[in-house]
């Protein structure tokens, strides 16, 4: 056999005869030429099949492909500046693995449902392609960010016998004779890894039975939890945008072709860099209603009061000091002015709302103590929380990225059900 490689590499093999595992993305004929459109999932190349110049097996097996057939094609590399990829193959023989028929997905538009019915193929469209592409990018460089920023990673459990962030949305399952929930967020656990290591990170995925039905809703997504100990509400905020900045710049810098594929508008991702526009829950609340909405202070903002706040800015907005009554118990209240807490939502640009919910958390044990009270949480199965406070209680902050909204935002994308390989969203547990 020929020298095998992937499409992405076929620029180290100009001149060199090769194969290549692909599939047939779609087929053009003049007669006596073939246009084969192959993938393989690292790119796509056309391949040239002149029946003049070829065996009339290998003339015949061309005329056979068909859409998402499966097959090694074996042929030269030539440069081609016509192409997009620069570079295209004349084949020299190919050897079907799989021909395929009546392939569901067709060139035609589908509906939405349809498509997520078929999931598991959509994916090896080029637009599901590329976003999966920048999403692994997204993922990279949040692990690089922290591992170049003295962050350990740390692993919480999936499966917990508590609440993080309020009992209304638990997922519940049996736990042999206990009752246990699938975590919907790994922070309390996050905090008693900070107080062993500094500063740590968590990467996983998190689960809210949400009866929302919203773009920017999914019932099992992926969260990343920094958390810092020694670490006071102002300092957390400077961490949060230059992580999010350095984010978007490498996926800007790293997959080009990709956001050019979906057809994403560079340059608003090139403008998101540090430091980021702040404005206090007060501040917001008064520009609702300067501006058309009519919003009562103690109220939390819907869609279209993130929408409007964020539109007023080119940039992810922090939205800082909300009321301590609808956020949740551990958050650390404003030394002077204890009904707001020291909180802050990250706001994306664009209508993709938060994208970040972070806090310092309460140190006191005292207060925390009393927080559990007025929130009727079960000092049992907290104890170990509390312990945290008990032995060595230090400031320490953290706060939580959404990934599949992060990608939607960088990817330009109007729903997250596209940001993950298969989406759970309220009606779909198929695929
Ligand atoms: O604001 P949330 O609920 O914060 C926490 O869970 C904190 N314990 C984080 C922390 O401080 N360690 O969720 C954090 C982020 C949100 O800003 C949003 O991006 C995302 O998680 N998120 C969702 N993404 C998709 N579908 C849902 N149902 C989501 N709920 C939250
Ligand atoms: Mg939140």
């Amino acid at each position: 056999m020929a020298n095998k490689t992937v499409i992405k590499r076929v620029n180290e093999h100009v001149g060199e005869t090769v194969v290549i595992g692909s599939w047939v993305n779609n087929k053009r004929s003049s007669g006596k030429i073939q246009f084969l459109q192959l993938r393989d999932g690292t790119g796509y190349i056309q391949g040239v099949v002149v029946k003049s110049e070829v065996p009339e097996e290998v003339w015949e097996a061309a005329k056979s492909l068909t859409q998402e057939s499966s097959l090694y094609v074996t042929g030269i590399i030539r440069e081609e500046p016509r192409s997009q990829s620069g570079y295209e193959m004349t084949v020299t023989g190919i050897e079907i693995l799989h021909l395929t028929e009546n392939y569901p997905i067709t060139p035609k538009e589908h509906g939405i449902d349809y498509l997520m019915d078929h999931r598991h193929l959509w994916l090896r469209s080029n637009k599901q392609r590329a976003i999966l592409v920048i999403r692994a990018e997204i993922i990279r460089a949040i692990q690089q960010f922290f591992n170049e920023s003295g962050f350990t990673k740390v692993d919480p459990p999936i499966l917990t016998p508590t609440s993080a962030e309020g009992t209304t949305n638990l997922f519940h399952t049996k736990y042999f004779d206990e009752d246990a929930y699938l975590t919907q967020s790994g922070q309390l656990y996050m905090e008693a890894a900070a107080m062993a290591l500094g500063r740590v990170y968590s990467f996983g995925p998190t689960f809210r039975a949400e009866k929302s039905k919203t773009r920017r809703h999914l019932i099992e997504f992926w969260m990343i939890e920094p958390e810092m100990a020694f670490t006071d509400h102002e300092e957390s905020l400077r961490v949060q945008e230059e992580f999010i900045s350095f984010i978007v710049q490498s996926v800007v810098q790293n997959c080009r072709a990709e956001l050019e594929t979906i057809g994403r508008d560079i340059s608003k991702l090139e403008n998101i860099k540090a430091p980021f526009p702040r404005i206090t829950y007060d501040e917001a609340v008064k520009f609702l209603n300067d501006n058309g909405h009519e919003f009562t202070w103690g109220d939390d903002f819907g869609a279209p009061h993130e929408t409007a706040i964020a539109e007023a800015h080119d940039k992810p907005v922090f939205i800082t000091h909300y009321p301590a009554s609808f956020k949740a118990f551990y958050m650390k209240p404003d030394p002077n002015r204890p009904e707001v807490v020291l909180c802050a939502d990250m706001i994306a640009p664009e209508g993709y709302g938060e994208i970040i919910g972070g806090s310092q958390r309460i140190d006191d044990p005292e207060l925390l103590q009393q927080r559990f009270e007025e929130h009727n949480l079960s000092m049992d199965a907290y104890k170990w929380y509390m312990d945290l406070r008990t032995y060595g209680t230090v400031p320490h902050s953290g706060f939580g990225l959404g990934l599949e909204r992060t990608v939607a935002w960088i990817c330009g994308l109007d729903h997250v059900r596209e940001t993950i390989p298969f989406p759970r969203t309220l009606y779909r547990l198929y695929p």
